[in-house]
């Protein structure tokens, strides 16, 4: 019988040497190349066909961005954020992992395999869903603890096609969510980069632009009154604020095995709907909502950068952030501004705002509230401090 085994595979150098690796050190006879669709830039596909057809691979393209976007949405509805960075490369992690799990179990595979190297997160978040399965799960580079030069010399003795890599360039992770840059003189964290770095977003310049944004349950659903579906939505939204140079950041991220990166990120669309939701939340929330879901959204957060997304404890997250959501729906003015999306205006049917109340005009307070009836409480307020000042005076003798 033969044995197979699934690769995912970008066509980049990594993954094009891990091809003759599983079947020379891993003893399978066939490789079959998986390359999952989460919005990359059509020449990634490309130079993924070009390279599965020199070197003879059986290649499968899954178009996954419509699970990928409904994930992204989750994380909006979580106001995901994870030190700044909005988890573009990390929720795409599980959509890919899954649909070439799919594509292993479709063909029979004995094995699953990934080109990550020792030092990343990815190989954890492919492997958490992996190993959920009974397939072999491979990680040649880690494993056989190559390097890029080994990698580089090894292409060249098997005549393996790797010239059209983006070879001492920046390493790059593209998708829907975000555009993540590293690598070269980005590693230094005192560098400061130029504009060559950015490819979604140009600098800021004095010009601006209004957008309407309608959320539903805490979905985006329509953008300037017309109703866009989530990836669509997300495209649209990248190029439209990406001129304004809106969501550029640039962070020390401290990744999962402990290592501290520096990385700069690219997520127009993100930045917009994040702001936008978090605009619509404030105005519909009660506090105390928002200060714990503050620490809902903080744990949400933190099992998506790890790749954990469908355990029990999300699960439970999940339930309270839908609970709250339920009311965040309306609509959120956005200026696109100096590099910023910023919140200029926000109505919704569920408003916890009462303008009599919060108004200077104090002649008509809602119900029974008199301006007088907080005279008690401000009496009150700050009570146990005063009297802990006066006890520790008094057992100080001063
Ligand atoms: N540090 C980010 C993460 O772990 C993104 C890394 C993207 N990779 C790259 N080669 N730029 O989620």
């Amino acid at each position: 019988m033969t044995k197979t085994v699934a690769l995912a595979f970008s066509g980049g150098l990594d993954t094009t040497v891990c091809v003759p690796l599983l079947k020379e050190e891993y003893g399978y006879d066939e490789v079959i190349g998986v390359t999952v669709d989460v919005g990359q830039p059509a020449d990634e596909f490309d130079e993924a066909a070009e390279t599965a057809e020199a070197l003879g691979l059986d290649h499968y393209v899954v178009d996954a961005k419509e699970e990928f976007a409904a994930l992204c949405f989750e994380g909006v509805r979580a106001n995901a954020s994870y030190q700044g960075y909005p988890l573009g490369t990390a929720l795409a992690r599980p959509v890919i992992a899954t649909a070439i799990l799919e594509v292993a179990k479709e063909h029979d595979c004995a094995g699953i395999a990934h080109g990550c190297t020792g030092k990343g997160n990815d190989q954890l978040r492919f492997e958490a869903v992996w190993r959920d399965s009974d397939l072999e799960v491979i990680a040649p580079v880690r494993e056989l603890g190559l390097t890029r030069k080994w990698e580089k010399e090894y292409a060249a003795e098997r005549d393996l096609p790797v010239e059209g890599g983006n070879e001492g360039d920046w390493s790059i992770d593209t998708n829907l969510w975000s555009r993540s840059v590293e690598g070269k003189e980005l590693e230094e964290p005192g560098y400061v980069p130029g504009e060559e770095i950015y490819e979604w977003t140009s600098a800021p310049t004095a010009e601006t632009e209004e957008l309407e944004l309608e959320f539903e349950d805490g979905y985006p659903v329509a953008l300037n009154g017309e109703a866009y579906d989530p990836v669509e939505l997300i495209e649209t939204l990248n190029a439209l604020a990406g001129e304004y140079g809106v969501g550029r950041s640039d962070i020390m991220e401290d990744r999962m095995l402990g290592l501290k990166v520096r990385e700069n990120y690219e997520h127009p669309a993100a930045t917009v709907l994040l702001s936008a939701h978090a605009g619509l939340e404030a105005l519909v929330l009660t506090k105390e909502e928002r200060d714990f879901k503050r620490t809902v959204d903080e744990q949400w957060s933190q099992k998506g950068y790890e790749g954990l997304v469908s355990g029990p404890l999300v699960q439970a997250l999940e339930a309270f952030i839908a609970k709250t959501q339920e009311r965040v729906t309306g609509t959120v003015t956005i200026r696109l501004e100096g590099g910023q999306a910023r919140v200029v205006g926000r109505t919704s049917p569920y408003a916890t705002y009462s303008a009599d109340a919060a108004s200077f005009n104090t002649e008509d307070v809602t119900g029974s509230i008199e301006q007088e009836d907080a005279t008690g409480v401000a009496k009150y307020h700050g009570f146990q401090e005063r009297l802990a000042k006066k006890v520790i005076a008094a057992a100080k003798g001063e």
